[in-house]
């Protein structure tokens, strides 16, 4: 709980300290980069040309202007479940603390997941997997932790997990290095577009991707990964480069997340850049104040998710994430889920606060309220889930 306080003053702090526009009427006009045009200028109008050429234009994009590759090879990955209690949250469930062990070049990082399984599900479970940049106390079962309720996703029939992102990659400007990078992949660090934290972050998620798939409590083809704020950036970027992730959940994620950086509102390309340098690759502080120029804009980010399923929560009062912005960029992802034959029609104005949208296989709410993850949007985030994975054919 105090470490949440902390997270809410600095939060706060910035916000106050950097003031951007927050003033809808000062917010200009702006062109988004094309999503259905490939870089040749051959129209992209079938699923089939979205998947051979357009997406991996846009991914590479993404990799080289703003988050860096994600490397993919390694030599070994071992799971040791270091404690285990199977009449956890009062007997509802089993949980398990489980230790991700990934190798490469003799060079070793652990990862520490938390896991809470339901005890009465008759089949593998869908899984919750949350991308926590707020440290490994606030995955706590306590009822009272809005933030990660691990009995109230057990009880929706759900399976819980976490990881604290310094595991992977400190969130800090120069410690970020300490652990996959400089142990897995010091290489990356010389290269252009090599991994950075936020890259680092979605990493570990996929590792423990891979834990799934080895136990059979856990559906391995439902997992939803969830991340708050700047966890909801890398979040988006593990399910646009993981086709594993089955939904991408991005809460309050804002400038480089799901809202659109060339509306200038809220949050700017030049603040994040300057304020987080290592989120990203060099290259991207050159798009400060000169988003106009960016060959991609975040509804790109979003629609990488197709034909997979993508949900965008905002709180009104969250002016530094944009809620509008983050809505307009899901309304302009839809012409890549049309594509895969979904007949998407999101309203062209953001829906009431605390009114769920869900066309599938896109979501979205905006909920009263300041910057935080909260019972509401979990319980949104199980509706659109259950409603996702009955309706979905790969269930
Ligand atoms: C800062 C940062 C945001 C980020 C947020 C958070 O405010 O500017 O981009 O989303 O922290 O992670 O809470």
């Amino acid at each position: 709980m105090k470490r949440q306080l902390i997270y809410l003053l600095l939060f706060t702090l910035t916000t106050a300290l950097f003031a951007q526009n927050t003033d809808e009427s000062k917010v200009g006009t702006y062109v988004l980069p094309e999503l259905l045009k490939s870089q040749s200028g051959e129209e992209i109008n079938s699923a089939e040309k979205w998947n051979a050429i357009r997406r991996p234009e846009i991914l590479k994009l993404f990799e080289d202007n703003v988050y860096g590759q994600v490397p993919k090879d390694f030599d070994k990955i071992e799971f040791k479940v270091l404690e285990q209690n199977k009449k956890a949250l009062t007997g509802k469930a089993t949980y398990k603390k489980v230790a991700i062990y990934v190798i490469r070049n003799k060079k070793i990082i652990t990862i520490l997941t938390d896991l809470f399984i339901p005890n009465n599900a008759k089949k593998p479970v869908p899984a919750f997997l949350v991308i926590n940049h707020r440290g490994g106390e606030t995955m706590n079962a306590s009822p009272e932790n809005e933030f990660w309720p691990a009995e109230e996703i057990i009880n929706s029939g759900y399976a819980m997990a976490g990881f604290d992102v310094k595991d992977v990659a400190p969130d800090h400007k120069t410690d970020y290095v300490n652990q996959v990078l400089t142990r897995l992949y010091p290489e990356q660090m010389t290269q252009p577009s090599g991994m950075r934290a936020l890259g680092a972050w979605g990493w570990g998620a996929s590792r423990i991707i891979d834990y799934f798939e080895t136990d059979k409590t856990i559906d391995a083809k439902k997992v939803i990964v969830v991340g708050h704020s700047r966890g909801g950036k890398a979040a988006l970027w593990c399910g646009a480069q993981d086709e594993r992730v089955a939904i991408a959940v991005s809460n309050e994620s804002g400038n480089s997340g799901a809202k659109i950086s060339r509306r200038n509102f809220g949050e700017t390309v030049e603040t994040i850049t300057r304020v987080f340098p290592y989120w990203f690759v060099p290259k991207y502080a050159t798009f400060a104040n000169n988003e106009n120029n960016l060959p991609i804009d975040q509804h790109m980010l979003l629609a990488l998710m197709a034909p997979r399923a993508v949900y965008v929560a905002s709180a009104a009062d969250d002016g530094w994430a944009d809620p509008k912005g983050q809505y307009l960029a899901l309304v302009a992802a839809q012409p890549v889920f049309e594509l895969f034959n979904f007949k998407t029609n999101l309203p062209e104005n953001m829906p009431s606060n605390n009114v769920q949208e869900i066309q599938l296989p896109l979501g979205f709410h905006n909920r009263d309220g300041g910057h935080d993850m909260n019972l509401f949007d979990w319980r949104q985030f199980v509706k659109f889930a259950d409603e996702y994975f009955k309706n979905n054919n790969n269930k």
